[in-house]
């Protein structure tokens, strides 16, 4: 075992032993190709709170519809949402369009270098900062996301609660210790890599394909799967939903969400709250002048966000006669498909018609 911690001598032992490692072993991932401080942007974006595999698709997609900062603080809300469709999250697009209209009006076009710059953009915390400046420009910040909470918790026995600020401000001020001054970029992707592929979150980490395991003070004691603390979980809070597919010539209902709020200007189904019986949907429906000629349910779908869950039951309804005034945006399904930006939470009831 080679104490790292508190004292970092052996800092440059344990780059090598890192970043040879990285050398071999890095995931080949799109944005690593040409890692431009647009590419690194939209990725660490994306991967804030999405997993690596399902962001590839979405990334090499994004780049190819919106390639530049310019299209990007000029592309209609309702591209960037489709887009995004899927990924969740959605502040985190519209915030993309906001911030690259700022690096078009204050920073000449060009998105910046310096740590205190990127956390003026909306969208931007400590840890993408650091992803930026270290990756696209080679500064020597240190970016700690999850993964490396995790990977520098085990290393120094850190019994802390990771998620808070204080304990999160300790790991980080270790990494700094650990940075080299050049390539931290590629020493902060490998503590990543290392996170996503050796030193697991869940069971047992593959301390024996380690290349730090000699750093490593859980490692040494036996205890990487006490750390970190597992902290409580929250529970989340249940609603309960009534999705309605309605069909009106051909054409199916779908109206946008509020501005504010849980998934923002997105579209979706009418629904209503709590789970209603047939009887209880036609009564409803003929309140607010809709007359269903056909009912027929559909197979109920539940989605977890992570504050909540949606416990969704639904009804497809063939609708012979609909009061003009309802509000509603009557699409075709390729509309539904292809134009309009649907979340996840309905892609069940969307596959059943
Ligand atoms: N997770 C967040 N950013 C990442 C990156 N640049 N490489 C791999 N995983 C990541």
């Amino acid at each position: 075992m080679i104490e790292l911690y508190p004292i970092t001598e052996h800092a440059v032992e344990f780059q090598n032993c890192l970043m040879n490692w990285y050398k071999k072993e890095a995931r080949d991932l799109p944005w690593r190709a040409d890692p431009s401080p647009y590419k690194v942007w939209i990725s660490e974006i994306m991967l804030q709170q999405t997993r690596v595999d399902t962001v590839i698709p979405y990334f090499t997609r994004f780049i190819s519809e919106i390639p530049t900062i310019q299209d990007l603080a000029q592309v209609p809300e309702e591209k960037l949402l489709k887009l995004w469709q899927g990924l969740g999250y959605y502040n985190r697009a519209l915030n993309l369009k906001k911030a690259a209209r700022v690096i078009m009006e204050q920073f000449n076009g060009y998105i910046p270098c310096d740590v205190r710059d990127l956390l003026f953009l909306p969208g931007i915390g400590e840890y993408t900062a650091g992803a930026i400046a270290s990756i696209a420009f080679g500064k020597a910040v240190p970016a700690v996301d999850g993964n490396v909470l995790r990977v520098m918790a085990r290393i120094t026995v850190n019994r802390g609660d990771i998620s808070n600020s204080k304990v999160k401000k300790q790991i980080e001020s270790f990494v700094i210790s650990l940075l080299p001054s050049k390539n931290a970029g590629i020493f902060n992707q490998a503590l990543m890599d290392l996170g996503a592929m050796i030193c697991l979150p869940n069971g047992e980490p593959k301390c024996s394909q380690c290349p730090i395991r000699e750093y490593c003070m859980a490692h040494e004691q036996g205890i990487t799967t006490e750390i970190p603390m597992k902290k409580e979980k929250k529970v989340r809070r249940i609603e309960k939903k009534t999705i309605l597919i309605l069909c009106f010539h051909g054409k199916y209902a779908i109206q946008r969400r509020e501005e504010s709020g849980l998934l923002p200007n997105l579209w979706e189904f009418p629904s209503f709250e709590g789970h209603m019986t047939k009887e209880q949907c036609i009564s409803a429906l003929n309140h607010l002048g809709i007359i269903p000629e056909k009912i027929k349910n559909l197979k109920a779908s539940k989605h977890i966000f992570s504050h909540l869950e949606w416990h969704m039951k639904g009804f497809f309804v063939f609708v012979s006669d609909v009061s003009d005034n309802i509000g509603f945006t009557w699409a075709t399904k390729e509309e539904i498909e292809y134009k309009y930006s649907i979340p996840t939470a309905f892609q069940d009831f969307i596959k059943q018609f």
